[in-house]
């Protein structure tokens, strides 16, 4: 059960897009894969179509019993909802671990956690119990700034977790993106995080296909959107050891 927090300190940068498509791409490669909406905002789950289901994260995180994950559109993709009321958990004590190993006997190879764009309790914990962080981010020279901080909080948080950085709405043709491109890879080794080969382009098909509640690999799966999150799952199936 490899857990993975998708968490960036900034919003828009493409978190809860990366949990639903690379969700689905591992789902489609047979991984049993479970993703958690961990953001009052629930965009993950209403590109699921499943906003307003229950149980949600919330109940999850809060009830002594254990809850069933809802299955989605997309076989061997499960999701627990989001919920608006997110923000009224402000518990000190350790939610996550209990939470998790409730899921252990449901067979999940990957968990998929996408946080809110905050620190909040949700993402600490979220962070601090994951195996893994991945930090979609913008590639321009304002998002960098950003990006350093959310580096430096999760690292805070938990000193040695791997840091996988990817780059979203990716606009190669820009110098902008070129010169922001050159500093992930300059600051990569001092900040401590592996700059992802793959890149998500800006691509109008994934904004589509969240408001028509469908992974972009089943709204367009010949998008240069759908064709980069296949080859960010192999990237990351390879990189995280998935078998
Ligand atoms: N590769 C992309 N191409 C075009 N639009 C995108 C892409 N990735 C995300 N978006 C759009 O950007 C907005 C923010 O994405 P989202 O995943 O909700 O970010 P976050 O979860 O980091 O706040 C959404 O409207 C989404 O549809
Ligand atoms: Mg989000």
């Amino acid at each position: 059960m490899l857990k993975i927090a998708v968490f960036n300190f900034k919003g828009g940068t493409g978190k809860s897009t990366t949990a639903l498509n690379l969700g689905a791409f591992l789902a489609k490669s047979k991984f049993n894969t479970l993703a958690i909406d961990l953001d009052g905002q629930r965009t993950l789950s209403f590109g699921l179509g499943l906003d307003g289901q229950e149980p949600t994260a919330l109940d999850w995180l809060t009830s002594d019993e254990a809850i069933a994950p809802l299955t989605t559109s997309v076989k061997n993709l499960s999701l627990i909802p989001g919920d608006i009321g997110m923000f009224r958990l402000t518990a000190e004590a350790d939610l996550f671990t209990s939470s998790l190993n409730g899921l252990m006997p449901l067979g999940y190879g990957v968990i998929l956690m996408d946080c809110p764009p905050s620190l909040s309790v949700a993402s600490v914990q979220a962070i601090l119990s994951s195996d893994r962080v991945l930090v979609p981010t913008l590639c321009e020279p304002a998002a960098l700034k950003g990006l350093s901080e959310a580096i430096a909080l999760i690292r805070g948080e938990n000193p040695d977790i791997p840091i996988e950085v990817l780059r979203t709405r990716y606009k190669p043709r820009l110098v902008l993106t070129r010169e922001a491109d050159d500093l992930l890879i300059e600051s990569a080794a001092d900040l401590g995080y592996r700059l992802l080969h793959t890149t998500i382009p800006e691509n109008i098909q994934v904004a589509e296909s969240i408001a028509q509640q469908q992974p972009v690999a089943d709204y367009a799966s010949s998008s240069s959107g759908a064709l980069a999150y296949r080859s960010l799952t192999k990237e990351c199936t390879k990189l995280w050891g998935l078998k």
